[in-house]
């Protein structure tokens, strides 16, 4: 006999996930964590029979920059409501020539070069759990949702990476020349504003959590090349969002169909391992 346990998918990013025909038997639900508020209400509904919770990162006018998301609130108000899963889709520039705008990259690692933004559950304040909680972070990403993701993006024909490290950065201004040269020397494939608390904060909270990133542009570091622009990021993130979205779509099956949950525990053990408490 299988594992009977209901999975429940959060999907963080969440745009392309308008069609209601795709969405079904949508709920609006407000919620309040003891972080604060998330980015906008959670969009409760079911992709073919799994149930899923849409949460738009920057809320649903796209109106919080990268340093003001309350990610803390985002992850706790997914768990809170039953999910058991975070997909999660980000736009990104490309530090090394073979990630092409337009192509998907199912993130493996992560360099983190923000600050200043609450990336720990375990802090001490009201409502937080006890303890300091010292997480391993390779792998920084669930193997098994990512092995998902993948899957479903070779089996669409869409050109996708394996693997890729993302250089994490404050923003919300893009990096200087200078500063991208670093990012590519350190081994960075990728560079991005959000996976940074949101990688961490899923794994402290005990989920299954993988993101699959869009290529948008090259960021600064080409030689003769113009600067990314906003501009150029929204063109090709919302000429290639779709496949982002299919590749999700595919993925909330694949994970769907799954009959051993083990990996599930093992996430919540792994936190439970990496907590130390006074007394
Ligand atoms: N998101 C998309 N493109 C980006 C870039 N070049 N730098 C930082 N974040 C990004």
């Amino acid at each position: 006999m299988g594992d009977v346990r209901k999975i429940k998918i959060g999907i963080i990013g969440g745009s392309g996930f308008d069609d209601p025909t795709l969405f079904e038997n949508q709920i609006e639900k407000e919620v309040v964590t003891p972080f604060g508020r998330p980015s906008d209400v959670l969009i409760e509904g079911q992709i073919k029979r799994v149930q899923c919770v849409l949460l738009a990162r920057h809320g649903r006018k796209h109106q919080l920059q990268p340093s003001d998301v309350n990610y803390r609130a985002n992850i706790w108000a997914l768990k809170q409501v039953g999910c058991t899963h975070i997909l999660a889709t980000t736009a990104t520039g490309s530090l090394v020539e073979e990630y092409r705008p337009g192509d998907l990259v199912i993130l493996d690692d992560f360099i983190d070069r923000t600050w200043g933004r609450k990336c720990t559950f375990y802090d001490n304040t009201e409502g937080s759990p006890r303890g300091v909680c010292h997480l391993p972070m390779r792998p920084a990403y669930c193997e098994r949702a990512r092995a998902a993701l993948y899957s479903a993006a070779k089996s669409r024909g869409y050109s996708c990476h394996e693997t890729g490290t993302a250089v994490v950065i404050q923003g919300p201004r893009f990096s200087s020349r200078a500063e991208s040269l670093v990012h590519r020397q350190w081994g960075g494939h990728l560079v991005n504003m959000t996976t940074v608390p949101e990688v961490v904060l899923a794994k402290e909270a005990g989920l299954s959590y993988a993101a699959v990133a869009l290529v948008t542009d090259y960021d600064c570091w080409r030689e003769n090349e113009k600067s990314v622009s906003v501009s150029e990021v929204l063109a090709t993130f919302s000429k290639n969002v779709k496949k982002a979205a299919d590749v999700i779509v595919d993925a909330v099956q694949i994970l769907g169909a799954d009959t051993d949950l083990q990996y599930l525990d093992d996430h919540q053990e792994l936190v439970k391992s990496a907590i130390m408490l006074k007394d």
